[in-house]
């Protein structure tokens, strides 16, 4: 897809990874919509970088718990910009809780934020990236189809003792994936990005950190860009649908699961 004067959403924009990959897609030319849930002043922030790269960018608040707000983002975005070409589904929480403690309710949340919401996404997106498809078929040019691009993990691959909430939303996300890539081709694309230890949670020491990074293959923490950049080329690239991308520094070749 030539990214030139396209429209991407990023969820959790304001902030970490998602920020860095609407400022990646801006760069490679998308207007970018920024969607944050609490991280205000950061993602006007991020609009103001993407903004001072000559593109258009507006930030954009919304709940993704709750499918109302979904579908009042979705809504807002086609009155605003009227086209969506580019959906990276990246606001996830990370929560620690053993099996025998997590709450009914906890349980929802989880399942409800990292994929839920991702669904409720893609399926708003898809007669937003449909009508761009549709438009350009008219005028006689080729469309490209429309990415969406999920954040996976690998707690969705291997086992993490303590976050089976966690590990089983981004499981789902990688079948969502998929099934979402079968099912709404040829006019979109799906695929996901399963990120290794690239930035440390909350509350996460410098020093273990930097021994996590130091267990994987390539034996160092990765970063944002590497991220970001693998966004822009499945952006770019429009034959590869359905496919997950490890940007892992080789975490996956370990065997086993991790504590
Ligand atoms: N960081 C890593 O190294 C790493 C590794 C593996 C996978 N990943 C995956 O990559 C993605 C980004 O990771 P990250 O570490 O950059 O993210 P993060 O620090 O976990 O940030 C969470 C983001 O989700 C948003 N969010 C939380 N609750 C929300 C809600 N109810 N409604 C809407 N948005 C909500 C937050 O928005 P506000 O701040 O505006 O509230 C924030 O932007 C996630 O899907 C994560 O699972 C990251």
């Amino acid at each position: 897809m030539k990214l030139a004067g396209t429209v991407a959403l990023v969820t959790g924009a304001g902030v970490r990874l998602g920020r860095a990959i609407a400022i990646g897609l801006a760069e490679a030319g998308c207007h970018v919509i920024v969607h944050y849930r609490s991280s205000r002043d950061e993602a006007e922030q991020t609009v103001g970088e993407i903004r001072d790269l000559g593109r258009r960018a507006e930030a954009a608040q919304a709940d993704l718990v709750n499918p109302d707000e979904i579908q009042r983002l979705f809504r807002d975005i086609d009155t605003s910009f009227g086209r969506l070409d580019v959906l990276v589904n990246s606001a996830a929480s990370f929560e620690r809780r053993g099996i025998e403690k997590i709450t009914a309710q906890e349980w929802d949340d989880v399942q409800a934020l990292n994929l839920r919401a991702p669904f409720l996404c893609t399926r708003h997106a898809a007669p937003l990236m449909r009508g761009v498809e549709d438009r350009m078929t008219q005028t006689g040019d080729i469309g490209a189809p429309g990415l969406v691009l999920n954040m996976g993990d690998h707690s969705g691959i291997t086992t993490w003792k303590g976050f089976a909430h966690h590990g089983v939303s981004k499981a789902g996300l990688l079948h969502l994936t998929r099934v979402s890539a079968r099912e709404l081709a040829p006019s979109l694309r799906v695929n996901a990005i399963v990120p290794g230890p690239i930035l440390p949670p909350a509350g996460e020491s410098e020093d273990s950190w930097k021994k996590k990074g130091l267990r994987v293959p390539l034996a160092h923490p990765g970063e944002a860009h590497h991220i970001s950049s693998t966004a822009v080329f499945l952006a770019h690239n429009d034959y590869i649908t359905g496919e997950t991308i490890m940007v892992d520094g080789g975490e996956h070749l370990l065997a086993g699961g991790r504590d």
